[in-house]
């Protein structure tokens, strides 16, 4: 019988199951008092956790770092890929290969090229939390976004969220998309200039979710219980002048949001660079960082349900 639990490998958000998404929102719920009063448990206590990040992150890591450390596990970093002999040319492979061997409970691991938690998977045996591959997938952030909606608006079915900027090379967004697609009655818009809209590959896979593609939020923006607005991708554009083309074509500030009669819950995954102003941080609809918050509780949980502590 499914106990409802998650384990094993955490490649594609495509693979949770809507009990498992509930059972672990539950859980993450559970803990939240434990993290105000600071309190450090002792579940995981002999437990190594791995964090390999090989492209930059702030939060991912760091929550997946606190969090471990707050269930009782130990946590060894990998630090940044300019200090380990990637440096003096070892592959990924090797790489990842010599760190299974060292024996870590679970390896979370961040990477720029599409399908490498994958293939890293494939290659440990300790289970291998995808942290972020390329432009592919973020599955972990898509469960503490869910999350947040659930907390926020008290359920997940029967919203209607906004996904805006660029859906073309951001990973959020498709693993969001895979994770509302199981739950009832939700309605995406997806938000995009044309060279940045929502790739094939994502939508041919939604099953349950309704969605359309639209250049501008303007005409949809009252219908919106949630705006999840994301970043330009940098890193991930082939041509420079495109993404200098791009810059600014589009951006989130109180003086934009005045001219609707309702505004939604706004999200965003951070880093933000200059599509969200800082003057919506003081409009109660900013929920970013405490959705970014909302990391800890979710990861936390995920690591006691993949460790079985
Ligand atoms: N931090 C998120 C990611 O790693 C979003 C972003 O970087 O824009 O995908
Ligand atoms: N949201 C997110 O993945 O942030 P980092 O890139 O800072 O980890």
């Amino acid at each position: 019988m499914s106990t409802g639990r998650i384990n094993g490998d955490i490649i594609s958000a495509k693979q949770f199951t809507r009990e498992q998404m509930e059972r672990l929102f539950d859980d993450a719920s559970a803990l939240k008092p434990v993290f105000s009063a600071r309190k450090r448990l002792d579940d995981a206590r002999g437990r190594i956790i791995a964090t390999v990040f090989m492209e930059p992150s702030t939060r991912t890591r760091l929550s997946f770092q606190f969090a471990g450390v707050a269930i009782g596990a130990s946590v060894i970093d990998f630090g940044s890929s300019d200090m380990s002999s990637i440096a003096k040319g070892e592959t990924f492979e090797d790489t990842m290969r010599m760190i299974d061997d060292y024996g870590p409970d679970v390896i979370v691991l961040r990477q720029r090229v599409p399908g490498n938690a994958a293939r890293a998977a494939d290659m440990c045996d300790a289970p291998v939390i995808n942290a972020g591959d390329g432009s592919n997938e973020h599955p972990t952030q898509a469960l503490l976004d869910t999350f947040t909606m659930r907390e926020l608006m008290g359920k997940v079915d029967g919203l209607t969220i906004g996904m805006m900027g660029d859906l073309r090379y951001g990973r959020t967004t498709s693993s969001l998309s895979y994770v509302l697609d199981k739950f009832d009655d939700v309605t995406v818009y997806y938000i995009a200039p044309q060279e940045l809209k929502m790739r094939e590959e994502v939508t041919g896979e939604l099953h349950n979710l309704r969605y359309e593609s639209v250049t501008r939020p303007d005409d949809i923006m009252e219908d919106l219980d949630v705006l999840y607005v994301t970043r330009l991708q940098k890193e991930r554009f082939t041509d420079p002048s495109q993404y200098d083309a791009l810059k600014g074509s589009y951006s989130i500030t109180v003086d934009y949001l005045r001219k609707f009669k309702k505004v939604p819950i706004i999200m965003h995954p951070l880093p933000r660079i200059d599509e969200l102003s800082v003057d919506v941080d003081a409009l109660p609809q900013a929920k970013y960082f405490e959705e970014a918050r909302n990391g800890l509780y979710v990861r936390a949980a995920l690591l006691k349900q993949i460790l079985n502590v």
